[in-house]
């Protein structure tokens, strides 16, 4: 699908031969949708990308959009049509539009856990009335603040992991000798790969990510791999809204492809430009408080957190190579778009465009992504500690007890807490962690009351800022804070 001019009206209702006609009455929300083309070739200036996106973020799809999918399911499956109610909260579509669930505190944020989502009900057919555990997995909705730089870090590490592997396999078949080797990405560790002669590969040690070593950064479940692919799934699942480039062949033969007689419902610009607005939201930061004995609380929180063992997981800062956003992603699976095959990436520096605040740019030109998270999945259960083994449908072949580490860069502003938002407070979420955060979990229980809230006080103070605050740390009245400074300032008259 490419077009040469800049917006193509694909909903039928507007115009005839490209140009545009003013309509009255009822009519589609989104009247105009972007061309791929022309986003390659550089003719639409990223603002423009960018409020195209939001519109779309923020639309509430009605039936001359081509909201409701009669004749499919959220999965993409075949249903016979008119079989399902145009809107059922326990299986979806369940909204009128993305901004609907994502908009706490702001629009792409998380939500209160009245917009939690019965994950995997959307497939269901027949579709089902119940949010018993046994169909779906309710979760809370998150905030994708930053998700940019997230994806990016996924990207990076997944191609040093596939190097590793790739490494292994040819020693192996050079020396004639088995291979193992550690996979190490910026740190986080993800097991082993043992490689044979023969080429065989042996993954039965690989940690914490699929044995694809595809990092899948998005889902608290690590099961989506880009921003794109997760818009294609949800404009589906949620609005019954088709991306051309995910179902543009119709069973049927037409590109009507759920049957509620509006064709080419998104164009591939338009998930580009969706995309690129949820990569460019504003950036997650810190709020100092200005009270002293609430700063200092801050301040110590941070360190504790670090020395009971929470930043194993929780890494505070992971380092991106490269400021660059680019889309769409190489790793991307079928059914959403990807580079090569006639397609040119987009790509815009994410310290120079987007909501502030933005990323700063490292001395080396990378992103310390702040965002307080390794991208590994992990197994919070024990036979003492079981809150967060409550889920008991398989999601994309993941064992039904691990979740990635959350990210904690929003915690302050961002409760509900845990994947399914049933606790109120983040006591509470870290009493929950058992299993392979026990360690970690005693150590904070064994601290003081005091050193305790210390680390609350910390995680209170990661918030999603609002939009066009021009610095990441900043004091209540969003005004600019040298941390640096305060933090020597404390470290001077440290008990
Ligand atoms: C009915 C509520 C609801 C609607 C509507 C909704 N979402 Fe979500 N969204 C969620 C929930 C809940 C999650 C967390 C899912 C999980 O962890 O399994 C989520 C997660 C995401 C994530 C992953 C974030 C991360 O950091 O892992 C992205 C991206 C996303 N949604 C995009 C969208 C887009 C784009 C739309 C509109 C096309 C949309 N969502 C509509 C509730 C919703
Ligand atoms: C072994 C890895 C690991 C360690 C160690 C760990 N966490 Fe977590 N943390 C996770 C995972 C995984 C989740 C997601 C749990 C879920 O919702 O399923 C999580 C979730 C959280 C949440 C909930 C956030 C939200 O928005 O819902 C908080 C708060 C939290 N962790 C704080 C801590 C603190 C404080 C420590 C140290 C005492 C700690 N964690 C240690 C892995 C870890």
């Amino acid at each position: 699908m490419r077009r040469n001019h800049l917006w193509s009206t694909m909903a039928g209702v507007l115009v005839a031969g490209g140009a545009m006609a003013a309509t009255i009455g009822d009519g589609p929300v989104v009247e105009q949708h972007m061309s791929q083309a022309a986003i390659e070739s550089g003719q639409i200036p990223f603002e423009q990308i960018f409020a195209h996106g939001k519109l779309l973020f923020a639309a509430k799809f009605n039936i001359f959009d081509g909201q409701s999918r009669p004749g499919t399911t959220g999965g993409g499956a075949a249903r016979v049509p008119g079989s399902a109610p145009r809107f059922i909260r326990t299986s979806a579509p369940d909204a009128n539009s993305c901004a609907g669930c994502h908009n706490d505190p702001v629009a792409g944020g998380g939500g209160d856990i009245v917009a939690n989502v019965f994950v995997l009900a959307q497939a269901l057919d027949p579709v089902t009335e119940s949010v018993s555990g046994q169909f779906s997995n309710e979760r809370n909705t998150l905030g994708m603040q930053g998700s940019g730089a997230i994806e990016m870090l996924a990207r990076e590490m997944t191609a040093d992991l596939q190097a590793i592997r790739d490494e292994a396999l040819s020693l192996a078949n050079e020396t004639g000798r088995t291979t193992r080797r550690p996979l190490v990405s910026k740190g986080v560790h993800f097991g082993f790969v043992t490689a044979h002669a023969g080429g065989q590969l042996d993954v039965s040690e690989v940690e914490g990510i699929n044995t694809d070593l595809i990092l899948r950064p998005f889902h608290q479940k690590g099961a989506v791999i880009s921003l794109r692919e997760f818009t294609n799934n949800a404009m589906n699942h949620h609005h019954g809204m088709q991306s051309t480039e995910r179902f543009g062949q119709s069973r049927t033969g037409s590109s009507d492809f759920d049957q509620d007689g509006v064709s080419d419902e998104l164009s591939v610009g338009d998930i580009t430009a969706t995309t690129i607005y949820q990569a460019a939201l504003n950036v997650p930061g810190q709020v100092l408080p200005d009270d002293p004995a609430a700063l200092r609380a801050v301040i110590r929180g941070e360190r504790t957190f670090e020395t009971v063992g929470c930043a194993d997981c929780h890494t505070p800062s992971l380092k991106l190579n490269t400021a660059e956003f680019s889309e769409p992603n190489p790793y991307n699976p079928a059914g959403n778009l990807t580079p090569g095959s006639g397609v040119t990436p987009y790509s815009y520096d994410m310290t120079a465009f987007g909501q502030l605040p933005r990323h700063e740019k490292a001395p080396d030109g990378g992103i310390h992504v702040r965002a307080y998270t390794d991208l590994k999945r992990h197994n919070l259960c024990d036979a003492e500690v079981q809150h967060f083994c409550n889920e008991q449908v398989v999601q994309g072949g993941i064992a039904t007890n691990m979740f990635l580490t959350r990210k904690l860069w929003d915690v302050g502003n961002s409760a509900p807490y845990g994947h399914k938002g049933d606790l109120t407070t983040i006591t509470e979420a870290i009493m929950a962690h058992g299993g392979e955060a026990r360690d970690s979990r005693l150590a904070f229980e064994a601290l003081s009351t005091n050193r305790q809230a210390e680390i609350i006080e910390f995680l209170k103070s990661l918030q999603i800022l609002e939009p066009g605050t021009p610095s990441l740390v900043v004091d209540k009245a969003g005004k600019p804070v040298d941390k640096a400074a305060l933090v020597a300032k404390f470290a001077r008259s440290a008990d």
